[in-house]
């Protein structure tokens, strides 16, 4: 399947221009996604303000889709409440293999849309949502 060139564009464009990407070690939850296969590591951070993530960020190395995606992942979640962000993170496990998905995709993911169509890349997209997951779950850093 062809790649849409819109999505892909945009795609790039969090990469190269990544949103909310700061030091993230004041945040109130810090966790790290890592890939060991290639070495990726992605720390996102995440402010609370109540049960509203009120500021998402996050640092890292990575292969372009890996940073383009935590980019995605931090405005996608940015504002958002608790729930609303466990949905979304659920939304795009689902989409890139867990499971099957029946709605059509936020506007916000649509840019990672053409990784779908590169298996072996979906490790690359779901590193900075496992770590968001994780900061979500309350539970401790493993
Ligand atoms: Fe390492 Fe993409 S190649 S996360």
């Amino acid at each position: 399947m062809a790649m849409n060139p819109l999505y892909k564009a945009a795609l790039l464009d969090h990469y190269r221009n990544p949103r909310n990407r700061g030091d993230p070690s004041d945040a109130q939850v810090v966790r790290r996604g890592r890939n060991p296969q290639c070495g990726d590591d992605v720390e996102i951070g995440v402010d609370f303000d109540g049960e509203i993530l009120r500021r998402v960020r996050f640092r890292g190395r990575g292969c372009s889709i890996c940073i383009a995606s935590a980019s995605i992942m931090t405005e996608a979640t940015s504002g958002r409440s608790r729930d609303q962000a466990w949905r979304i993170a659920d939304f795009v496990q689902r989409w890139f293999g867990k499971g099957p998905v029946e709605d059509a995709p936020p506007d916000l993911l649509q840019p990672l849309s053409p990784v779908r169509d590169i298996p072996a890349r979906r490790r690359c997209v779901l590193l900075a949502w496992e770590a968001l997951e994780s900061a979500l779950s309350g539970e401790p850093e493993r």
